[in-house]
């Protein structure tokens, strides 16, 4: 419906409480990438909220949402949120009481074609160190990013562009990104158990795709010695980090693994969407930049 037409009650529990789990979607070519695991998430989500809401038909909705915008390469967004108290109902019950209906929004805008992606360098990012001193369930998409949202703030007003959130000495993740560095010979991601990050779909993706990255425990200081420091997300695709707290990382530029990360995560978007092209397009030499292999342990 037109925007100026969609209306919600204050008293939704979104609103009111931050009570919903979300989702961010990519579309490419009016089709939507990674839904299998963008729906489990959000199934996972939704039980663990005791929500009751089924995520199923989200690829349909997704793909309706698009069309009627005509928004073929579109972020595609879904909230959730436990619905509104009826009337009698109390507002302020932390527990649920009685029965809601889910409040169900989603909303998309535009974003570049795949081919921005094709034999093209990484976008880049500046950040900075925030800690990390959101919530214990990191795993959960909750519609609450009040944490994120002050580590943002944080590297704002620290001169950055984003936030490398770090707990108790661990790395973690970005505001928006999971985060991936190259230490040594070793590609590696902060480890799901080692942190309270979000399982990333891309992050997931990026495993696949290159299955000689390491996932593991990070520590503080391996940022300062690493190569190459890299977002991944939905949107984000592969984006290097240029400078932390001001100083470069490796050369200050996009580095090979970084390249050849995204060239990788480009092709198996394409494969998966069915666009002959595209993989046609890819060159060979940006896939592997790496001169011996390296350890395939995770
Ligand atoms: C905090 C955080 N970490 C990681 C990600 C990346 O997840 P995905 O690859 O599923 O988009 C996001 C995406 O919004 C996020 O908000």
């Amino acid at each position: 419906m037109p925007l100026e037409h969609a209306s919600i009650s204050p008293f939704d529990r979104g609103f009111i409480f931050g009570d919903g789990v979300y989702e961010g979607l990519r579309s490419f070519r009016g089709k939507m990438v990674g839904m299998e695991r963008h729906i489990a998430r959000m199934r996972d989500g939704l039980r663990e909220a005791r929500i009751d809401w089924d995520p199923s038909p989200l690829t349909r909705m997704s793909e309706e949402l698009i069309k009627a915008c005509a928004m073929p390469d579109a972020f595609v967004y879904w909230q959730v949120t436990r619905g509104t108290p009826g009337p009698g109902q109390p507002v302020r019950s932390r527990v649920p009481a009685g029965r809601m209906t889910p409040t169900v929004f989603g909303y998309c805008t535009p974003q570049p074609p795949i081919e921005k992606f094709v034999n093209a360098d990484p976008p880049t990012v500046t950040c900075a160190v925030c800690e990390d001193t959101r919530w214990s369930r990191g795993h959960l998409k909750s519609i609450s990013l009040l944490g994120n949202v002050i580590a943002a703030i944080e590297a704002d007003e620290a001169g950055a562009q984003d936030a490398i959130l770090v707990k108790n000495g661990l790395v973690g993740e970005g505001t928006a990104a999971n985060l991936i560095l190259v230490h040594g010979r070793q590609i590696v991601t902060p480890s799901l158990e080692s942190v309270p990050i979000l399982a990333g779909v891309t992050r997931a993706m990026d495993l696949d795709v290159a299955p000689e990255i390491v996932s593991r425990p990070v520590k503080v200081e391996e940022l300062a010695s690493a190569s190459e420091l890299m977002l991944t997300g939905t949107t984000t695709m592969i984006t290097s980090i240029t400078q932390v707290d001001g100083r470069p990382v490796g050369d200050g530029k996009p580095g090979p693994v970084a390249r050849s990360l995204l060239a990788r995560l480009t092709r198996a978007i394409a494969v998966e969407l069915g666009f002959g092209d595209i993989v046609e397009r890819i060159r060979v030499d940006t896939l592997s930049p790496w001169s011996s292999p390296v350890s395939a342990s995770r």
